[in-house]
């Protein structure tokens, strides 16, 4: 199993995936410009950083297949197997060394010297460290939550950190009541399997998303004591940031380009301040190109995994479900349904509505419908919906804070859309096929 990105690297490699970027580029705006061609679904290796010796790849676990591919299952049970792997988790193993401490820096940090980091999009207030894996524990010392927070460089051994959920933010107020600083390691250079666990929601599962993710990869992964902290990290990734997070202090972060594809907000968030770099040799740096699908796809992956337990208790003949690209993974949702009885597809729109906040359209489809085919899915609408009978709307509800068409910040509509056919009405909806070598094969 494949539980480092150089080995991931090497498999990619060989099906001739990987595009190489050997000409220099520049780490401002140059490098974003071209992982957004690939929208974060590709794969880049850039050899030559300007102003540095390290290289760097982007675009690790964007696309869905090469994600599941990563983990050694096929795509369509990404969500089972992350459902699988939140209720067996498999325990890290703690190890002495590792390979991210062949280096150890403690003096005089200064970030950029060693590693470049990048400036985004063209109105982003600084440059951003986006992909960094963060890893804390709670309060008491007895569990370990990890997520992905982005960080402001702000200069030397200081950077801001966004934190929106409000379970770490919590545990950072605890630290801050007692005036006390928060540690953190920040993981850089880690598997897609570690991203797609460290977005499954704390709150939730209470889980340790490392542990989540030695169960994506059928393995127990290593980690180490870090040298600056009392936390641990993933003895192979490539980088690792210690610190601390300081208690009341606060500096301006903002704009940056979200993932929604909109500037947000310019606010105070609290500091980071590193006390060690430890790193592999020969590190591999990596980003992610924020409002892509390297962003997107984990995040979506996570909320489909609440979104189709939620719906089962209700509709148990949910198939499927799909938080689609073009919903930035997040506000739409299709689900696929073996329809036994009229209501069944509402029923299953208002499951979905209390599953997630953050959904604003709902879908609900026969199971004869590809939810992952944009075309398919506009066809069932076109062709199964009486916009009277079959679409309802919720006014006032709670919506995404983060979603700027609400005239209320954070309260939106909901929508449902029933494009299922009425049962009784199945052979007027029987869908033409032709015959392929005997073999009937759908016509439209
Ligand atoms: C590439 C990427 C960047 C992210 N950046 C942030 C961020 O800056 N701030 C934040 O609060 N959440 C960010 N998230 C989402 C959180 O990591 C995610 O909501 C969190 O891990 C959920 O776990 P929790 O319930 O333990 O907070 C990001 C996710 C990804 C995939």
């Amino acid at each position: 199993m494949m539980t480092d990105i150089r080995s991931l690297l090497a498999h990619w490699e060989k099906s001739g995936r990987i595009e190489h970027v050997r000409e220099e580029v520049d780490p401002e705006y140059e490098l974003a410009a071209i992982v957004r061609r690939g929208r974060g679904k590709k794969p880049y290796y850039f050899h030559k950083i300007k102003g540095y010796r390290v290289p760097m790849v982007s675009g690790l676990g964007g696309d869905r297949g090469m994600l599941a591919e990563s983990m050694d299952i096929g795509v369509r049970d990404l969500v089972p197997k992350l459902i699988d792997a939140i209720v067996t988790p498999i325990p890290t193993r703690r190890v002495d060394r590792g390979p991210v401490q062949e280096n150890v820096v403690t003096d005089r940090i200064v970030l950029d010297e060693l590693f470049p980091i990048c400036k985004y999009h063209k109105d982003d207030s600084g440059r951003y460290l986006v992909s960094g894996v963060l890893v804390v524990k709670q309060k008491d010392g007895s569990k370990r939550y990890t997520s992905i927070r982005r960080m402001q460089y702000l200069g030397g051994n200081r950077a801001s950190i966004l934190i929106s959920s409000p379970e770490l933010f919590r545990q950072y107020k605890e630290y801050e009541q007692e005036n006390a600083p928060m540690e953190v390691a920040i993981m850089f250079g880690v598997v897609p399997a570690v991203i797609l666990a460290s977005q499954i929601s704390t709150h939730l599962y209470h889980r340790d998303k490392l542990d989540v993710a030695g169960a994506l990869l059928g393995q127990s992964l290593e980690v180490v004591p870090c040298r600056t902290v009392d936390l641990e990290v993933l003895s192979e990734a490539e980088v690792v940031l210690e610190g601390r997070m300081l208690p009341h202090v606060r500096e301006q972060e903002g704009p940056f380009g979200e993932l929604g594809g909109y500037y947000g907000d310019r606010t105070p968030q609290p500091i980071v301040e590193l006390s060690a770099i430890t790193f592999r040799n020969d590190p591999i740096w990596q980003t992610i190109y924020p409002s892509g699908f390297e962003e997107h796809t984990p995040m979506a992956i996570a909320r489909e995994a609440v979104l189709l337990s939620t719906v089962r208790q209700v509709v148990p003949d949910v198939l499927d479900v799909h938080l689609t690209p073009g919903g930035i993974g997040r506000y739409h949702a299709v689900i696929s349904i073996d329809k036994q009885s009229e209501g069944d597809a509402k029923q299953a729109c208002l499951a979905a509505f209390a599953s997630d906040k953050d959904l604003k359209h709902v879908v609900v489809v026969d199971k004869d419908v590809n939810i992952f085919d944009a075309e398919d899915v506009e066809w069932a609408i076109a062709t199964r919906v009486q916009a009277d009978l079959d679409v309802f709307i919720v006014p006032g509800a709670k919506g995404s804070p983060l979603e700027p068409s609400h005239q209320l910040r954070g309260v939106s509509a909901k929508m449902g859309i029933d494009a299922t056919y009425p049962t009784s009405a199945a052979e007027a909806y029987r869908r033409t096929s032709v015959v392929v070598n005997g073999v009937p094969e759908r016509g439209a």
